[in-house]
């Protein structure tokens, strides 16, 4: 182990943050740290827009159902997958962009986690805490408008950052069984492996929280995969001028 590797090991997503302020120079840095992320074909299709207005933010408590660390995180920071600027880089060259494919969508989507990784590590390398929100997405057309987002722009996910209120318990991963093979794809044990993670997730949500949670992973999963996962998406992607061919 070395430092970067038990930063990384020690993440833990933070949902309650003090009043201190972070100043523009750490969210420079941060994002400048985002920028520095490998990036599919150089294409850097990546733009964050930081969101710091308390109606902006008010409404975008309500689109993630009340999360209150949306409203209340000292940094609010969207992240959004574009492929606007390729389409000035190709008109300054009288060059006619083929857009819409779904290759585009995959390597856009793509450098914007990427670029937010880079982001959530350098603040946890900084003392600060990190939650993603994809919550975002439960009204994608409402944060669009909001933000004002050109064709061939949509908002991947937001993310809070800020000083944490709270020192979470690290929430146990998977198996390394099981996300780790050896030349091709087997499953052959994964059952067993994943019973014995479930105890373990019970276990962490028993003591996180005063034990209000009885899951296990495999309960949680297949609660939530049962349900429609947004299935307005695939209409305002496509509305963006993505996933066309
Ligand atoms: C793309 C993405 C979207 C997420 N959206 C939300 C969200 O809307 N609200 C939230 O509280 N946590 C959100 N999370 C945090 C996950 O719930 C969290 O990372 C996961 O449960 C593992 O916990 P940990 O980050 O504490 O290790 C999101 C994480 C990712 C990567």
């Amino acid at each position: 182990m070395n430092e970067t590797i038990t930063l990384l090991s020690n993440h833990r997503s933070i949902r309650k943050f003090t009043d201190e302020a972070v100043d523009r120079t750490t969210v420079e840095q941060l994002v400048s740290a985002g920028q520095h992320a490998a990036t599919s074909s150089f294409i850097q299709a990546c733009t964050v827009i930081q969101v710091q207005d308390q109606k902006v933010r008010e409404r975008f408590y309500e689109i993630t159902n009340a999360q209150q660390y949306v409203r209340e995180a000292p940094v609010f920071l969207v992240f959004c997958a574009d492929m606007q600027r390729h389409r000035l880089a190709c008109t300054m060259h009288d060059a006619p962009m083929m857009s819409g494919f779904t290759e585009q969508f995959v390597t856009a989507s793509l450098d914007c986690a990427l670029f937010a990784q880079n982001v959530a590590i350098a603040a946890e390398s900084l003392g600060l805490g990190i939650c993603y929100i994809g919550a975002l997405r439960n009204d994608i057309a409402a944060v669009d408008a909001l933000l004002n987002l050109p064709d061939l722009v949509y908002p991947v996910f937001g993310m809070c950052i800020g000083h944490p209120a709270q020192d979470p318990e690290v929430k146990p991963r998977l198996p390394l069984e099981v996300v780790l093979k050896q030349e091709t794809y087997t499953d052959e044990h994964d059952e067993q492996y994943l019973q014995e993670y479930d105890k373990a997730v019970r276990a962490y949500y028993q003591n996180r929280g005063g034990g209000a949670k009885d899951q296990s992973w495999t309960e949680q999963i297949s609660a939530m995969l049962i349900k429609e996962a947004r299935p307005h998406m695939l209409a305002y992607l496509r509305s963006k001028g993505f996933l066309q061919k």
